[in-house]
């Protein structure tokens, strides 16, 4: 049997809230989500300590999974382009989160950058935050996205988040962005690379007190076997298997009889099939949510399925699973899944956040 597994979603996230809340009678500090997706940042944030009190996305679907996640907190349903601080009486927090789209800024995309409109969403992150008045702006920021940020347009792109950040008072710089990949940072067998970028007010701060944690020399934690999260020994789903007249079967099938091992998880790429090899799940990515064929592969001894939902979610770090979603479609559990930044991530950026807010004495609002 799998490990994991804690009752409802919402029961989850009322201990969550109820065990930060306690922790040593001190009020928590706040945080706020922009493009806030299903909630993993949330989620991350508050495991470590953080009491959510707002967020924002415009898609219908995540908002629908946020809510039902964190019921208590004021989500607002709207373009971020349409998104005001007064308008929308949002108040101030400790630290804003903000994981903007990464299609344009992604190798795998079509890295139009900030000439993408869904690149140019970014630049509403420092619109909102100059709409708050001077003591209500958030001490840190928290941007989320892919590592070819860093590096992309011969580090142009990089060099526009510095000079807006820098434009709107905070300190900003490379020595506190972290690259980071879930399987060496958490205990999760997720290849998953990502990119945070911390930014921290100068008027509350001397320099940006932001340093990544080092994982050198097998320092991170110790990383759970695949099948702590991907179950082979029970019967999957009848409509997880692929059908043998399927156009993908034998390919599929092919890859994993010559492959290094049948418990490895297979991907379908474009032209042919990826196997992941030590005991890694690969990417989990938002094109899970077009269709079956775009969700990682195994067999077990029923046949080839699909990964689950469960299963996907346990990888990203979700530690609920039969209550994680309202009544939405399966392919858009897929889709909020893959777009979702790292729970665990979120949870250990969180963390040296609340560290770092608790040593200067910032208490919150
Ligand atoms: C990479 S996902 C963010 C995941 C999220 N940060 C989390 O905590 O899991 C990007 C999010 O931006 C949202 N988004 C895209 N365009 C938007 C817009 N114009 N206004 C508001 N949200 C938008 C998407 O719906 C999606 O949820």
């Amino acid at each position: 049997m799998l490990k994991a597994n804690v009752p409802t979603a919402l029961a989850q996230t009322q201990a969550i809230v109820a065990n930060s809340s306690s922790m040593a009678n001190k009020k928590a500090p706040t945080a706020a989500c922009l493009f806030s997706g299903m909630g993993g940042f949330a989620t991350g944030l508050a495991h470590a300590g953080f009491e959510i009190s707002w967020a924002s996305d415009n898609d219908e679907s995540a908002c629908a999974a946020f809510r039902h996640r964190f019921p208590r907190v004021r989500l607002v349903e709207k373009d971020v382009r349409q998104l005001s601080v007064r308008v929308n009486s949002l108040g101030g927090v400790d630290v804003l989160a903000a994981g903007f789209p990464c299609q344009s800024f992604s190798q795998a995309g079509n890295r139009h950058g900030f000439e993408d409109s869904r690149g140019s969403l970014f630049f509403e992150i420092p619109r909102l935050i100059e709409e708050f008045q001077a003591e209500e702006r958030p001490s840190l920021i928290v941007l989320e996205n892919v590592p070819h940020l860093l590096y992309g347009a011969n580090g142009e792109w990089f060099d526009r988040v510095r000079r807006a950040m820098r434009r709107i008072g905070y300190w900003f710089r490379e020595e506190a962005c972290w690259v980071v990949n879930v399987k060496d940072a958490t205990e999760l067998p997720q290849d998953r690379e990502r990119l945070f970028m911390v930014a921290a007010l100068r008027e509350r701060f001397s320099r940006n007190p932001f340093c990544p944690p080092s994982l050198g020399n097998g320092s991170g934690p110790e990383r759970r076997p695949l099948a702590d999260f991907v179950d082979r020994t029970q019967r999957g789903r009848e409509d997880a298997y692929l059908s043998p007249d399927n156009r993908y079967y034998k390919m599929i099938s092919r890859a994993i009889c010559t492959g290094e091992s049948d418990a490895n998880v297979y991907q379908l790429r474009r032209s042919y099939v990826r196997e992941k090899k030590q005991g890694l799940c690969p990417t989990l990515t938002a094109n899970m949510g077009i269709g079956g064929h775009n969700v990682p592969f195994v067999r077990d001894h029923w046949g080839i399925r699909r990964l689950s939902v469960s299963e996907v979610a346990r990888l990203q770090g979700f530690d609920d699973t039969g209550g994680l979603f309202p009544k939405i479609p399966e392919t858009e559990q897929y889709r909020l899944l893959g777009n979702s930044v790292c729970v665990g991530l979120a949870h250990l950026v969180g963390k040296i956040c609340a560290r770092i807010l608790d040593d200067r004495g910032i208490s919150s609002k």
